[in-house]
């Protein structure tokens, strides 16, 4: 079995998540649910992120120690991942020893070669980003960006990793592996990223500065620079492992990719000798009234009060089906509910209850052998052979909003071929024709839902599982044999009901 090992980027602890933290958990999950369905081993890592000025800060202004405050907060992002419905095999955080450990190894490995120096820094610090800002970061005005919040100049001295040396290195690498950066225009913004001379990068603060943070194992009198660090989680995490590293993707959002992702990092595992990973996917934001939805904007909606309200699947559903990988997407009440009430509640939910509850009232609970396909069946068939087909091509390149868009599709083809073929009448027909035709009818419905339920399970894990069960089918075999049009259910026994997506009270609810 191939090792898949699949990883998101690790969420900072300086406050409560949010839908887009919420998303790249989903997003991640459902590649990982994905790839174990085709039949890989898959290794799925996210954690939290809790060094820094930030998490120093905000401890103090709280009263409380950094690490108290770090636990608490890394223990609320923790718990919302099995309430999203995510499965992931380990969960890393940054103050762990089994991180720290590999850290300053990685240090003092770089150190020893040269590849760290010490030198004088001098420039614009900006605490919100964690970051040292350059020149060309000013607006017109002279001042800085907003999102930097407060920005102090700084002189003071440090130690750097010698970035620029690797430039040539890095600009070759990515010309040979053009699929680093998933999606491929983004790879073009780093190569042209690329075309200005790299700056060394500062890895150090001394200490009087920020305490909180991995002190240098070759001078203890500053600590890591806390995305030097934080990297380096996705290889701590699995270095005691063997056969694991290196990653398949690192899933993050686009606002990491550059310089971090696609620059410093392949550049500290190169420099180090650690192999590199395959690639890197970086999504869009979620906005909300076209702003990022983020922590220090005060706009962030709560992933766990939808989920409390709708449940875990309609939120992954949603966010899965309403974003392109890649690009921004809105997020608001309204669009949520547009897809619970349109594809989850009438499309998928109606159908689970209409094949039920007619294969109750006439098959007696017992799904039939289906005799000779006429047309409506057939048409049934060859559109799921290409809605299949489409839908595995999509899951590979990451198209999962379009591979939705067509599963549905079918899902409603499947609620016109019920009233094309109007059970309710031939169940009351004498003819022995039309009995034939309602068996092949109530064995078609089942079938198709059966594969719908199947394609959809990465996505909706619990709904899935719940279809699954009330049409007596018992998942087995690899992803692809299972979504093969079978008559898989011939003679199994049905529920009786199934609700599954309650449609909710909209008018009743305060916006
Ligand atoms: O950046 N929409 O942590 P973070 C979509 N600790 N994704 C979003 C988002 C939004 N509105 N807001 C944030 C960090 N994210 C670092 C990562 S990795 C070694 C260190 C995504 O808590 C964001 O793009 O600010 C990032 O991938 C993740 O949430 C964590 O963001
Ligand atoms: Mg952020």
């Amino acid at each position: 079995m191939a090792e898949f090992y699949i990883t998101t980027a690790i969420d900072y602890v300086n406050g409560s998540p949010h839908i887009g933290h919420a998303y790249e958990k989903v997003l991640t999950d459902v590649i990982a649910r994905h790839r174990r369905l085709l039949g890989d081993s898959v290794y799925f890592l996210t954690g939290t992120d809790e060094h820094g000025q930030k998490v120093q800060q905000t401890a103090r202004r709280k009263g409380v120690s950094p690490q108290q405050f770090a636990d608490e907060v890394s223990a609320e992002f923790r718990a919302m991942l099995p309430r999203l419905g995510i499965s992931n095999d380990d969960f890393i955080r940054t103050t762990e020893d089994r991180h720290k450990v590999v850290v300053r190894e990685l240090l003092q490995r770089l150190f020893d070669k040269g590849d760290i120096y010490k030198g004088e820094y001098r420039g614009f610090y900006s605490t919100r980003s964690e970051q040292f800002l350059q020149e060309k970061d000013r607006l017109p005005d002279g001042s800085w960006p907003e999102i930097h919040g407060e920005v102090t100049e700084i002189i003071e001295p440090n130690y750097f990793f010698r970035l620029r040396s690797y430039q040539g290195w890095l600009v070759d690498f990515l010309s040979k592996n053009e699929d680093f950066v998933f999606p491929r225009y983004r790879q073009k913004q780093v190569l042209e990223f690329l075309k200005d001379p790299l700056n060394d990068l500062c890895i150090s603060r001394p200490r009087e500065r920020l305490e909180w943070g991995i002190p240098l194992p070759f001078d203890e009198g500053y600590v890591t620079y806390v995305w030097f660090d934080a990297l380096v989680n996705y290889y701590s995490a699995v270095a005691d492992k063997p056969g694991i590293w290196p990653a398949a993707w690192h899933v993050i959002g686009k606002d990491i990719l550059l310089p971090p992702h696609a620059v410093y990092w392949p550049i500290m595992l190169h420099a180090a000798g650690i192999a590199l990973p395959k690639g890197v996917l970086a999504h869009g934001w979620w906005l909300t009234k076209g702003e990022k939805m983020s922590k220090s904007a005060g706009n962030a909606f709560n992933p766990l009060d939808l989920v409390d309200e709708f449940g875990a699947d309609a939120l992954r559903y949603f966010l899965i089906r309403e974003m392109n990988v890649g690009q921004d997407g809105d997020f608001s009440r309204e669009l949520f509910l547009v897809r619970y009430n349109s594809d989850l509640a009438n499309d998928l939910g109606n159908l689970a209850n209409r094949v039920l509850n007619m294969t109750n009232r006439f098959a007696a609970a017992s799904v039939p052998a289906p005799g000779a396909d006429s047309e409506a069946e057939a048409e049934l068939k060859s559109l799921w052979e290409t809605t299949r087909a489409d839908y595995l091509q999509l899951f590979e390149q990451f198209q999962f909003h379009t591979g939705l868009e067509r599963l549905f599709a079918f899902v409603r083809s499947i609620n016109g071929y019920i009233e094309k073929r109007a059970p309710w009448k031939l169940g009351k027909s004498a003819e022995p024709a039309d009995h034939a035709l309602l068996a092949t009818t109530l064995a078609t419905l089942a079938e198709a839902l059966r594969l719908a339920s199947v394609a959809l399970r990465p996505v909706m894990p619990g709904a899935t599982a719940k279809i699954d069960a009330v049409l007596g089918y018992v998942p087995s075999g690899t992803w692809s044999d299972e979504l093969a049009w079978g008559q898989r259910l011939s003679g199994s026994k049905v529920a009786t009901a199934l609700v599954l997506f309650p449609r909710p009270l909209a008018a009743a609810k305060a916006p």
